[in-house]
């Protein structure tokens, strides 16, 4: 049942919006003016038509997070974060250290992992990507367990013994030493980065500076254009969004 203060979003294959029932009457863009009060007490899944368009009722999913939220820098798309919590072990109650913030999606990504009894510290250089940040992930309802932080996360952290330290800036090597000081023994990194060239030098400097286990890879996702008779790859395609590396650290380097 949608109780007050819930977050909807209305979902057709075509378009996805998000509108928070807060009782509250509110202009939408391209729906016109909702009652939200008139959604309070409908079941999940239900249908509602806005003039010529339905869509169903449903809790936010963060796959569809890029279509939801306001885009500033560019964002780890969900099927990279969630392959970087799955190799980072993230989980409930988990301490985890991140910089930057860009637009919020790694960080909202990061928040619903570690659930209600975890903690997401993110280093933010910039007070706009900040601000822009923070927007997005109280949009999202998940900044109950976010810590934002103006900081260099190459060296302000203040956080010890922290489960995983995410990177997605620039320069990450230049934030090791910082990560291996912040993690405890055994403790994740990762390293998000465009460029062959910024994962070979990240690569090698965790190998060499305190890290084992050290893995790199690309996520290229294929999506499915399914029809009966019809099944095949879509024509479009995202072919190249970033790699990632990996590492744990050791206790000596
Ligand atoms: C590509 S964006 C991050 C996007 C984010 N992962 C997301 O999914 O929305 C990179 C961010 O890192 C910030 N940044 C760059 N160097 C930094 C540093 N040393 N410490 C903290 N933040 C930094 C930039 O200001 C920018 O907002």
């Amino acid at each position: 049942m949608i109780e007050s203060g819930d977050r909807i979003m209305l979902w057709n294959p075509a378009e996805k919006i998000l509108i928070i029932a807060d009782g509250e009457v509110k202009r939408i863009s391209g729906l016109g003016v909702v009652d939200t009060a008139k959604l309070i007490g409908s079941k999940w899944g239900d249908e509602i038509s806005f003039g010529s368009k339905s869509y169903r009722m449903l809790q936010i999913s963060l796959e569809h997070a890029p279509e939801l939220i306001k885009r500033g820098p560019q964002i780890i798309r969900p099927h990279m974060g969630s392959l970087i919590v799955h190799n980072c072990d993230v989980s409930c109650g988990d301490i985890v250290v991140e910089g930057g913030a860009g637009s919020g999606m790694m960080s909202a990504i990061l928040n619903r992992a570690v659930g209600s009894e975890g903690r997401v510290h993110t280093y933010e250089l910039r007070e706009d990507h900040l601000r822009l940040a923070r927007s997005n992930i109280s949009l999202l309802g998940l900044q109950d367990t976010w810590y934002p932080v103006i900081g260099d996360v190459t060296k302000d952290v203040e956080e010890k013994d922290v489960d995983a330290f995410i990177l997605d800036i620039p320069e990450p090597w230049e934030a090791l030493e910082m990560a291996h000081s912040c993690l405890k023994n055994g403790g994740h990194i990762a390293a998000y980065i465009p460029s062959m060239n910024q994962m070979e030098k990240v690569y090698v400097d965790m190998r060499d500076n305190g890290f084992a286990d050290v893995r790199a890879f690309e996520n290229i996702r294929r999506d499915m254009s399914v029809g009966k008779g019809n099944t095949r790859p879509a024509f479009e395609m995202l072919g190249h969004t970033g790699y990632v590396v990996f590492g744990r650290k050791i206790s000596s380097k």
